[in-house]
């Protein structure tokens, strides 16, 4: 276990992680994760520190687990709306008195308080791929304080942290689960693919038997799949695409749909700034959703995962997603949320 090098560093994306690392981030939510459950209290950890908070986007599950987070490690969470401050924007995108340049931000916040959390994608950045990334890597090069990706337009790393740690609470470990990252259709053809880009670097990095299941035109960034046969590689596990979803699903431990943008709605040259295009994409897959029956071809003791928040009726059906308890196949999305917590908790208490 190595737990030494995590101090003062940024947190935007597992691939600047090794393995070791990350298994360490994980075993430290675990312990945090127990202690807390024993009523052992954390806030001597972060005593009086502030994490700075930006949310381009709306957001319940990664703002209320920051915030928790924090006040249990004995700091403070600040939320910053950048439409209520000057909006922190990039050399060149600039907009008298609207807008403060990133590396001013950046190096007036590390002055006040200890590390600077940044979600963005999508609209903020024009659906321009990796725009938001490349904002946050400017925060990071100005800022001497962490900065952690609360999700971008390439990562959601700390969702993929809250996945695996989910999925190694249920099966023990690593070694031998079949993990289905899959599509699945969503009336909004507006959501970033940060989740099931991070979900499928961890779970290749992790060893598992990776699936990742779509239709044509929801294609995951090329880096992100080549990174994923490395990492498979490295671990001894493996790495698949089918664009059949119950292929996909059969015999699968961890059955994970949900709904991601298609390539078109990128700007060029990544896309084509098309939304009819987009949309056309998605009407063709309205049978892409998660029911009974689908789950019924996974292992007998799968379970299905949401990052959340879901449409229910498109994405999944209600008696899968509240199938909590019982025999066969379970839900595990609210343990996966609340997972978010304690891995958080572990990653700030690493590097702040
Ligand atoms: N899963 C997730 O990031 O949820 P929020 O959008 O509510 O933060």
């Amino acid at each position: 276990m190595k737990t030494t090098g995590f101090k003062g560093r940024d947190f935007l994306a597992e691939t600047d992680f090794t393995k070791e690392e990350i298994e360490t981030v994980l075993s430290v939510a675990e312990d945090l994760k127990l202690e807390r459950a024993k009523g052992i209290y954390h806030d001597d950890m972060l005593r009086s520190k502030t994490l700075f908070m930006i949310f381009y986007n709306q957001s319940l599950r990664t703002r209320n687990s920051f915030e928790a987070g924090m006040t249990q490690l004995g700091g403070h969470a600040h939320y910053l709306d950048p439409d209520k401050i000057y909006k922190p924007a990039m050399e060149g995108r600039e907009v008298a008195y609207a807008t403060e340049r990133v590396s001013d931000v950046a190096r007036v916040l590390d002055r006040m308080g200890d590390a600077i959390a940044i979600r963005c994608y999508g609209d903020p950045v024009d659906w321009e791929y990796g725009g938001a990334h490349e904002m946050l890597r400017e925060f990071a090069r100005w800022a001497d304080i962490p900065v952690l990706n609360m999700e971008d337009d390439v990562y959601h790393p700390f969702q993929g942290l809250a996945d695996v740690l989910t999925v190694k609470e249920k099966f023990g470990g690593f070694k031998g689960v079949n993990f289905t990252m899959s599509w699945a259709y969503s009336p909004s053809i507006h959501k970033p693919r940060a989740v099931p880009q991070s979900a499928i670097l961890y779970a290749t990095m992790m060893g598992m038997n990776v699936t990742l299941a779509h239709p044509q035109g929801m294609e995951l960034a090329p880096d992100i799949m080549t990174q994923c046969e490395e990492y498979a590689q490295a671990a001894g596990g493996s790495f698949r695409l089918t664009n059949d979803f119950k292929d996909g699903v059969e015999g699968a431990h961890v059955v994970y749909p949900k709904a991601w943008c298609a390539t078109p709605i990128f700007q060029p040259p990544i896309g084509e700034a098309d939304v009819k295009k987009t949309q056309a994409i998605f009407d063709q897959n309205k049978d892409w959703i998660c029911t009974s029956k689908i789950m019924d071809m996974a292992a007998k003791n799968a379970i299905y995962m949401h990052c959340l928040p879901c449409d229910r009726g498109f994405e999944v059906t209600n008696e899968v997603i509240d199938k909590t308890e019982g025999k066969g196949w379970l839900s595990a999305a609210f343990d996966e949320a609340e997972n978010r917590l304690h891995v958080q908790k572990a990653v700030m208490s690493l590097v702040m």
